[in-house]
């Protein structure tokens, strides 16, 4: 082994993958391949906390495994594979059930109450222990840098508290881990309302768009965008968050720097922005389908073998020290 950091995130394979996550997650893990031990999963366990349709699922699974190899994510030097083929993710979520969580600290999750709503008593027990799953991702693999969006910034924090509190009971056993998120484009908002942030669960297609959004569908979802009172384009999240969200996604997608745009559109209306930011999201999302049309099935059954190959050995590894740890082994 050599002594670089180890990184884990993942994306679930549920509804349509957006510009967010990808602003939010993998356009930052593509530049930390260099400097970490990747290792990016595809978490489908998660994705069945929710219902999904086992087609759609199949279908989606492979899609986000596509989008991280269009968006640059390489193989060769990172490891890519589906969550549900390592079995030690759920054998070690049991054993954290165990001894790491309390049923306070998943009482608190936001994302829990958010996504089971006022149906909490019939939200299923695996919404519920969703962060566990997660804790068990990243602690299975020794991690130190875990690159995700600003809403699962709850979920790293409680993957730390369980890390250290095995810790103190059976020795050095968990790496504890620790959050990037990046300073800009962690939470990219709705184009329909900027107070909700855009999301692949929202029933709603016009507030996001999808990486595989049809182009010009795509601009006209941008034109449609909701903007914010008077005129001028300044960027300022509290008193103009819609077109501090735009600005946002401007950056990102387009390379651009938030003070510089905001100079370049001074004494220009909304209009002449958002027509501009379309083209920008239209380059953007053409030049990515051309890269994620190009990939094969093939290859991506392949990389998902290959990767499951290369976690599977580190996995197992890291589990029979736990299952000896605790004196199952
Ligand atoms: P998910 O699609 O829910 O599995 O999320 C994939 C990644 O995208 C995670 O790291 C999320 O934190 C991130 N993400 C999801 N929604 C957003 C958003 N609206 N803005 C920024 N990042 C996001
Ligand atoms: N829960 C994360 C999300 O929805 C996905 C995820 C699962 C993840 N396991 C992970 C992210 C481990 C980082 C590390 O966005």
């Amino acid at each position: 082994m050599d002594n670089k950091k180890t990184l884990f995130s993942g994306v679930q394979p549920s509804g349509r993958f957006n510009i967010a996550g990808y602003i939010g997650a993998v356009s930052q893990w593509v530049k930390m391949q260099e400097k970490y031990n990747c290792i990016f999963s595809i978490v489908d366990y998660h994705a069945i906390t929710i219902k999904q349709d086992p087609q759609v699922l199949k279908r989606q699974i492979k899609e986000v495994a596509k989008i991280y190899l269009a968006a640059g994510i390489d193989p060769k030097k990172s490891i890519i594979f589906q969550q549900s083929a390592i079995s030690a993710h759920t054998e070690l979520t049991w054993i954290l059930n165990c001894y790491g969580v309390r049923m306070s600290d998943l009482n608190k999750m936001t994302q829990f109450k958010d996504k089971a709503g006022k149906n909490q008593e019939s939200a299923s027990v695996g919404l519920f222990d969703y962060p566990v799953l997660m804790a068990a991702d990243i602690l299975l693999y020794n991690t130190n840098l875990v690159p995700v969006g600003e809403d699962q910034k709850q979920h790293v924090e409680l993957a730390r508290d369980i890390a250290k509190r095995i810790n103190f009971q059976f020795g050095d056993l968990f790496v504890v881990p620790q959050a990037i998120i990046k300073e800009e484009g962690a939470r990219i908002m709705s184009l329909l309302n900027p107070k909700n942030k855009m999301s692949k669960s929202d029933t709603n297609q016009n507030n996001s768009i999808a990486l595989l959004d049809d182009i010009d569908l795509a601009k006209k979802k941008i034109m449609k965008a909701v903007t914010d009172s008077g005129s001028e384009i300044v960027y300022d999240k509290e008193e103009k968050p819609a077109i501090a969200n735009l600005l946002t996604i401007y950056a990102q997608l387009g390379n651009r720097e938030i003070p510089r745009l905001v100079k370049d559109y001074q004494g220009k209306g909304y209009s002449d922005f958002k027509k501009d930011l379309a083209e920008v999201v239209a380059k953007f999302l053409s030049d990515f389908q051309t890269k994620y049309n190009k990939i094969s099935d093939k290859e991506v059954e392949d990389v998902l073998n290959e990767g499951a190959k290369r976690a599977e050995k580190l996995a197992k590894y890291k589990l029979d020290e736990i299952k000896n740890a605790i004196g199952v082994k």
